[in-house]
């Protein structure tokens, strides 16, 4: 168990693949618009955990940022509520992962799931490497640097998260013992003032004594509200409600949205290496040609054979993007071929044109600009840094790493 340090912070973090598709759109930057207006939210490129898979051949990674960067905030990431920057420009990240490395035992690394997954679905590469076994190792620095309380990921990702929330823990355990913790604890409750401080050592009594989790629940809500504790003597106290240590880095969680899985147009998973996919800057022609000539149900050879909505991909794009009543229209007109397939796209094409239009124009913008983007990033760079060095003077001292 951990408190929530801030629970509105926010991290997330995506490899520079380049332009982006509507996968990408609807699996992963919808959740991010939604979360930036709810939380503090850092979204990065994580350019360093390109090189993990593509050191023999970095020379694309640029190119790749700028695009993956335009099509974010062509999709309404917006910068000044966001902090948008480059892993590798926040070199505490590395910092941090070098310190971290000193306490992650190596089977922890090796035991995560994808470390042999991908080492076998990318057989072309040799991925015995120290950078790629630190992978998820990396992820933990690029969460943790910033506190961050929740973490947007994939299914796939969640061992990463969990990897994270144990190194933090280990950490905490190592270095969050001070000789004199119980007197500075002491010194902190008496700061709440008698009746906030009589009220916290009852609540860490039922928690420590009967486990109540409800108490301890209370206990934290007590010390995110106090208003004349110092950030340290906080800590000391979330640390203190549990046990005998702070905690200098708060374990995050994981926060999975079903993403709504977009269909590729064969019905694949949309994605890049399958060449199904229709980019944010699709041009509008491409769209329609590519919808038009998307498979169908097999079974409707001629126009006048009846089909199944279910046996075809077109069906999941109505799913995705049509009303009750079209989807109704669809269902009746195909199994009944009352409709053809090229009539039964038109309001695929239609939605799919409609949700890129302000992207695409938004993305133009942008493209006519590179300074602003560029701008953009150089300050968010600035912004993380800024709490990312913050947590470095306490993990430096916490190890002892600090001469006067
Ligand atoms: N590994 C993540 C992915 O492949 C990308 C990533 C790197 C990340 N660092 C992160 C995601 C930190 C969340 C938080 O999708
Ligand atoms: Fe697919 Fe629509 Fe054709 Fe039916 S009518 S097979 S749902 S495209």
């Amino acid at each position: 168990m951990n408190h929530p340090v801030d629970r509105s912070r926010v991290v997330s973090g995506m490899r520079p693949t380049g332009r982006l598709h509507l996968g990408h759109y609807h699996g992963v930057l919808k959740n991010w618009l939604r979360l930036q207006h709810e939380y503090e939210c850092f979204f990065f490129v994580a350019d360093w955990h390109a090189l993990t898979t593509h050191y023999e051949d970095p020379r694309q990674i640029p190119d790749n940022v700028w695009e993956m960067v335009v099509d974010w905030l062509a999709a309404g990431i917006n910068p000044n509520v966001a902090t948008v920057f480059i892993q590798s420009r926040v070199v505490e990240h590395a910092e941090l992962h070098l310190l971290l490395s000193m306490i992650t035992p190596l089977g922890w690394l090796e035991r995560v799931p994808t470390y042999k997954d991908q080492q076998e679905k990318l057989k072309d590469r040799d991925l015995s490497t120290y950078g790629f076994l630190g992978y998820p190792l990396l992820q933990s620095a690029d969460i943790l640097v910033y506190k961050a309380g929740l973490v947007p990921v994939g299914e796939d990702q969640v061992a990463h998260i969990e990897l994270t929330r144990e190194v933090a823990r280990r950490f905490n355990h190592f270095y969050g013992r001070e000789p004199d913790f119980e007197e500075k604890a002491q010194a902190a409750i008496a700061k709440m003032g008698k009746k906030a401080g009589k009220l916290y050592r009852e609540l860490r009594r039922r928690y420590q004594e009967r486990g109540d989790d409800e108490a301890l629940e209370t206990a934290r809500a007590l010390l995110e509200e106090q208003q004349n504790l110092s950030l340290g003597d906080r800590e000391r106290l979330f640390g203190y409600l549990e046990g005998m240590g702070r905690i200098i880095l708060p374990e995050p969680q994981p926060l999975l949205t079903e993403a709504a899985k977009v269909p590729g147009l064969d019905g694949q998973k949309m994605s890049k290496s399958y060449g199904n996919t229709i980019a944010l800057r699709e041009d509008p022609e491409s769209v329609r040609r590519k919808i038009r000539t998307m498979p169908t149900d097999p079974a409707r050879v001629r126009r006048t054979d009846p089909g199944d909505p279910e046996k075809c991909p077109v069906w999941q794009f109505h799913l995705l993007y049509s009303d009750e009543q079209t989807r109704d229209w669809v269902q009746r007109g195909c199994r009944s071929a009352g409709i053809g397939c090229l009539e039964c796209k038109q309001p695929v094409i239609d939605a799919v044109l409609a949700e890129l239009a302000p992207i695409q124009e938004r993305a133009r913008e942008l493209e006519a600009s590179p300074a602003v983007v560029r701008n953009i990033v150089h300050e968010g760079c600035e912004r993380a840094r800024e709490v990312a060095r913050e947590t470095m003077d306490e993990v430096r001292g916490a190890m002892s790493l600090v001469y006067r």
